[in-house]
């Protein structure tokens, strides 16, 4: 028996969620066997996703959310698949979750790896490193709006789709990326917003950011549009620490950020409940790549990232810094995915990294 044993809810759901979930739970569960009993982890793996959906004609088990409150954290591959329309997967699973169990800071670093090619110039001598904060429990994703308000008829369908943002929500996602700047090398947030366009909201989050910014003096700030911001993340990037923006504009930030790194196939995330009254759930950003599922093939980094960001969370912080060296160092040494320029398969890299975490000891 461990010292401690961590419940773990694993959800694979569709298509590569399932190969980078298996992968990152043998890289878990090596570093475990590692620790000589000090810990283990009591997986339960969950069938739910689109076949369940299609099965049951609900994407989890109703009681789904009352099973998950007994776990210690959820890893999560990725929801949705071609037969059931996306916003139905999501909302179904990944959403609910993430609503429900009010995990309202979703972090997601932006990691430049060696021997990982970026379509950036400048990685190849710029140190560069940043961590997208996207607020995770309302915004542009808050679910509210209808559709067809006035019955019009055909051809004359109306939609509304509501953005809401309160000064709470803002103030606790805002001083989420100051206590992390705090923590970091180049101490410095870059909130963004539309707060030209989006006269309410936007400049609601604004206001926050320039009342808490005043309680960090020791942090620098700065104000950026999203469109600016976007053409700021491929021109300097080497500008960037911590970035904080709403549920939609952090999305693309950091798919836009992943993809800058190299591939959608390396970004790691955490969808945290600060206070702990929930599981946080730990999930590679990319989606299921319905193009490449069941081939073997996929990029199992962001998924073990993911989990050493569960780690982390967990307070196993040496170990979660162990796995992240071993994944820079397997790149590092040309085991690379084909979404990188390599050729080695999800199988291979996942051994190759547990090979790095063996001689690491
Ligand atoms: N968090 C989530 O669960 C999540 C996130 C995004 C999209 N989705 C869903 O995933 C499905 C596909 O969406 P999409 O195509 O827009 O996004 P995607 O992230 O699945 O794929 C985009 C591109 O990146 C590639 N890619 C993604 N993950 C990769 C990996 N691990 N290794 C190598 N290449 C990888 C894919 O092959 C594809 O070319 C949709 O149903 C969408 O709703 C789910």
């Amino acid at each position: 028996m461990a010292d401690r044993t961590f419940a773990i809810a694993a959800i694979p759901a569709d298509g590569v969620g399932k190969e980078v979930v298996a992968a990152g739970r043998e890289v878990l569960d090596f570093v475990a066997a590692q620790s000589g009993g000090r810990f283990a982890f009591a997986w339960e793996e969950f069938p739910w996703g689109c076949e369940y959906y299609e099965k049951t004609g609900a994407m989890m088990d109703p009681d789904g959310l009352e099973i998950l409150k007994a776990f210690d954290a959820i890893y999560f591959g990725a929801v949705g698949w071609p037969t059931v329309p996306d916003h139905v997967s999501l909302w179904g699973l990944r959403l609910h979750i993430a609503q429900n169990f009010d995990l309202w800071a979703n972090v997601r670093p932006v990691t430049f790896l060696p021997g990982v090619q970026s379509p950036l110039r400048k990685a190849d001598h710029t140190e560069l490193d940043w961590v997208v904060i996207r607020e995770n429990s309302e915004g542009e994703y808050a679910g509210l709006g209808g559709r067809n308000l006035a019955g019009r008829g055909p051809g004359n369908e109306v939609a509304l789709q509501t953005a809401l943002f309160t000064e709470k929500g803002s103030e606790r996602i805002i001083r989420y990326a100051f206590d992390l700047a705090r923590t970091r090398k180049v101490k410095k947030v870059a909130s963004v917003t539309k707060s030209n366009a989006q006269q309410y909201g936007m400049v609601l989050w604004d206001e926050v950011f320039e009342r808490v910014a005043r309680d960090y003096p020791d942090v620098a700030t700065e104000s950026v549009l999203v469109d600016a911001m976007s053409a700021k993340f491929v021109l300097r990037p080497e500008d960037l620490s911590v970035v904080v923006a709403s549920n939609l504009n952090a999305d693309i930030l950091s798919d836009l950020g992943s993809a800058l790194a190299g591939s959608l196939g390396l970004a790691a995330s955490a969808n945290l409940n600060p206070e702990r009254r929930y599981p946080s759930m730990f999930e590679p950003v990319h989606g299921s790549a319905p193009d490449i599922a069941g081939q073997g093939i996929c990029n199992p980094i962001g998924a073990i990232a993911s989990g050493a960001l569960m780690l982390e969370h967990l307070g196993l912080v040496e170990e979660a810094r162990r796995v992240e060296a071993a994944i820079a160092a397997t790149t590092g040494a040309g085991y690379l995915t084909r979404d990188v320029g390599g050729t080695a398969t999800t199988a291979e890299l996942t051994s190759a990294i547990i090979g790095n975490l063996n001689r690491s000891r």
